[in-house]
């Protein structure tokens, strides 16, 4: 496949209106000092908590980006849609949902509960259904489902990633919780194991760098149906991205997921690192980036300016 290079805002739109809009939006946004960088994975604490960027990109491959556009910072929490997109791309609904269901917890990120019925995790969207879903990753050994891994990623964003070595094993180190959601769902049988090996790639995943620009563009090819804009890749069919969306609708928000739909009203992920993205299905990808988050776990200004541009541009679903 072709990797493009992260496009690099057009010239031609330095006074487009879409660019206005979002500077004054970047504005005033970055008035709102509430929240608190990320802590708890010791290397998230290096942040800068005054970094603010949003990117919008099109399903026809414009990119219209804002503010401290060059950051990368960990992907985090944001790479569970696209895994989860995986996972039905190469295994099936049927078979995923053995392992992994599309209810809401209401409950933290980090909850250590199961759903009682079946000891399935309730979405992939909670870290117990992404560690199990991280188990899909298809490969016969730890470096062909590392590459998979990676060809994931690269072809949403479409350009060559990296992953963030410090974050990767801080959070390895530091990840006691996720060790023992995960070995939870073994003695369930949610997952076969190796256990260490699973969190490993889960682990892996959320300290995947990125930009802004590159969140924008995952989001604009789940906005595109599953192809991407800049390279014409198809990541996913239409009926899997629609499956994804719906996640991300229900649950993408964690705890705050039912305000979100009632405020903002569209599919979204947020990260500890501090992003958010948010997709209008047939038009366009947002990413926010601004680390300082509220008490569980959403970038304050990221669902800032995600509510303003869907109230100022009615894009509200319902
Ligand atoms: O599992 C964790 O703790 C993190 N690596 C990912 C968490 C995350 O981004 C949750 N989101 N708000």
């Amino acid at each position: 496949m072709t990797f493009h290079q992260t496009p690099k805002v057009p010239l031609d739109t330095a006074e487009h209106p879409i660019t206005a809009y979002l500077t004054r939006l970047l504005d005033e946004v970055s008035k709102q000092n509430d929240g608190a960088v990320a802590d708890y994975i010791p290397e998230l604490a290096k942040a800068d908590p005054e970094d603010l960027a949003i990117a919008i990109t099109t399903v026809d491959g414009q990119t219209y980006a804002v503010g401290t556009v060059d950051r990368e910072f960990t992907i985090q929490s944001v790479s569970k849609p696209f895994m989860y997109g995986y996972a039905l791309r190469e295994h099936g609904l049927e078979r995923v949902l053995k392992q992994v269901g599309v209810e809401p917890t209401g409950d933290p990120f980090n909850s250590i509960v199961l759903n009682n019925e079946n000891n399935r995790p309730f979405n992939p969207m909670v870290n117990a259904g992404a560690i199990a879903t991280s188990e899909l990753l298809i490969g016969a050994t730890r470096e062909e489902k590392i590459a998979a891994q990676m060809d994931l990623y690269e072809g949403f964003a479409g350009r060559k990633l990296s992953v963030d070595q410090a974050v990767y094993a801080s959070e390895s180190e530091t990840g006691n919780r996720n060790r023992a959601i995960a070995y939870m769902m073994l003695n369930s049988g949610m997952i076969e194991g190796p256990t260490e090996a699973v969190l490993d790639l889960y682990f892996r995943q959320c300290s995947i760098l990125v930009n802004p620009i590159d969140l924008s563009v995952m989001a604009a090819t789940l906005a595109a149906h599953g192809r991407n804009p800049l390279t014409g890749r198809v990541m996913l069919t239409p009926g899997q991205t629609s499956d994804v969306l719906s996640v991300m609708a229900t649950c993408g928000m964690y705890d705050y997921a039912g305000q979100w739909m009632f405020d903002v009203g569209l599919p979204a992920k947020s990260g500890v690192a501090g992003s958010v993205v948010a997709v209008i299905p047939g038009q366009l990808g947002i990413a926010v980036y601004s680390p300082k988050l509220d008490a569980v776990g959403n970038s304050v200004r990221g669902i800032q300016v995600c509510k303003r541009i869907s109230d100022d541009l009615g894009l509200h679903a319902y």
